[in-house]
């Protein structure tokens, strides 16, 4: 019995167990988990006591690279996927934009140039269709087949993402037959244009404009109406970044009924408030970003909703862009701030912070929120999102005790301000290992960008 890695005296944290073992790697998989593990046989050895050992966290919302509003996400596949495994994330799925005109291929193949030599942990990408017609259909199970089993449709932002009603149902009726999966950004994108357009004509500027334009009713009546839709065609249906407790309802009472329908959260929904626009100028623009902050109330609902399992996710939604020359873009006019914040980097430490810390959920339910559960609805499940011999060594040694307090003066990801600036948080990532290489180790990132590998996914797995 020879290992590269043998990882000791740490306690090992899946969705469903909490155990003391040792844990052996040999090229880049778990080999072997077992109590006293003899430490002779490994080239190198990591104490882990007092430490969790976690699958790596897996983040199935990011926007790296991508044109936005006049201008690209700040982070790239490389310095967004080093913020990730600052953070304790060792695994991205990222977003493919068909755009008018375009293939879905093409949309595939720019992503992955974007991403080629840069990343630094493994990723995937879903692909975003902004048109669909027969041929983009069969695109649909071409992308299926290459790997690329999920895509986000838009139900707002008209005349840039948005698609009416029958291209939705035709998409989810491919996603019925193929095993394709799709993602929903689900809010009435054709009512807020109204509202929106009546608050510019009323001198409404402001960027707590953008938050107050884009009602709670109107996330909750896209939410239903994707969820009729996937109904209708007999597909399961995601829903991303929901962020308030009336859309929340419209997902409870759907799974009530048996249909398969998820939900994502983000931390921005779990922490941030429509008072974070209590700010002077035009500070409030770090905040723009849709669906938009709600009341306060509406994170207790959140929370709740992750220990029940009305939510089966939590990603970040990463898309960011600086405060300086980015945000400013919308100084006189909120609809021109391109939207996105940054939270890649984070996640982890907010949620267990938060989460267990806050005494809503276990930290085999955090592991499940992060992890495990985006692996199995992603396709990626058991080769990430869990601890098994088998599976890639992507782990995450975390110290449930330690503290941090969240900055743009120390954070990893690049860009100007931090949403979170000023939060102390508690459970932080030590030691990140992907495919058995130590990427992270107190301090010191040591990844090389472009060893980071695309994954080809398999279709959904229920949870
Ligand atoms: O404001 C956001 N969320 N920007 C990224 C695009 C999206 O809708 O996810
Ligand atoms: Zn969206
Ligand atoms: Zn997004």
């Amino acid at each position: 019995m020879s290992f590269d890695t043998l990882i000791r005296k740490g306690t090992i944290v899946t969705a469903t167990d909490t155990y003391a073992a040792d844990l052996a790697i040999a090229d880049g998989k778990i080999s072997s988990i077992g109590r006293d593990l003899p430490p002779e046989s490994a080239r190198k050895v990591i104490d882990a006591t007092g430490l969790f050992v976690m699958p790596g966290g897996i983040d199935v919302h990011t926007h790296l690279d991508m044109p936005f509003g006049g201008t690209t996400s700040a982070d790239d596949f490389e310095s967004g996927t080093r913020a990730a495994a600052w953070g304790g994330t060792t695994t991205l799925i990222d977003f493919a934009i068909q755009y008018h005109g375009q293939s879905l291929h093409q949309a595939f193949d720019t992503w992955m140039k974007k991403a080629d030599g840069k990343a630094t942990i493994d990723y995937a990408f879903h692909c975003i269709i902004t048109e669909l017609d027969d041929e983009r259909a069969r695109q649909m199970k071409q992308l299926v087949a290459q790997g690329v089993p999920s895509f986000k449709l838009f139900m707002a932002y008209p005349g840039v993402f948005m698609l009416d009603d029958a291209s939705i149902f035709r998409a989810m009726s491919v996603a019925a037959d193929s095993g394709a999966f799709i993602c929903m950004h689900a809010e009435n994108g054709g009512a807020i244009d109204v509202i929106v357009q009546r608050a510019l004509a009323e001198g409404k500027r402001a960027p707590k404009y953008h938050a107050l334009t884009r009602p709670t009713a109107a996330e909750a009546e896209a939410t239903g109406r994707a969820i009729a839709l996937a109904e209708m065609a007999g597909a399961p249906v995601y829903i991303v970044h929901l962020s308030c407790a009336e859309a929340l309802e419209r997902v409870r009472e759907a799974r009530e009924r048996g249909l398969p329908v998820y939900a994502e959260t983000c931390p921005q929904y779990l922490f941030l408030s429509i008072e974070n626009f209590d700010v002077p100028g035009f500070e409030g623009a770090k905040y723009v970003f849709t669906p938009p902050l709600r009341e306060k109330h509406h994170q207790d609902k959140l929370w709740k909703g992750l220990a029940q399992d009305q939510l089966q996710v939590v990603s970040t939604d990463h898309c960011p862009f600086c405060f300086k020359e980015q945000k400013e873009l919308g100084k006189d006019d909120f609809t021109k701030i391109p939207n996105g914040g940054p939270g890649v980097e984070h996640r982890l430490s907010l949620v267990y912070s938060g989460g267990v810390h806050g005494h809503h959920f276990s930290p085999n339910r955090f592991v499940q929120l992060v992890s495990t559960a985006p692996a199995k609805l992603f396709g990626l499940y058991p080769r990430k999102g869990t601890i098994a011999v088998g599976s890639d060594a992507d782990l995450v040694l975390f110290d449930p005790e330690a503290e941090n307090v969240l900055s743009a003066r120390t954070h990893h990801m690049r860009v100007d301000y931090s949403m979170f600036e000023g939060i102390r948080v508690k459970g932080v990532a030590r030691t990140v290992l992907s495919r058995g290489d130590v990427i992270l180790d107190k301090g010191n990132f040591l990844a090389r960008p472009g060893r980071g590998q695309f994954l080809k996914r398999q279709t959904h797995a229920g949870i």
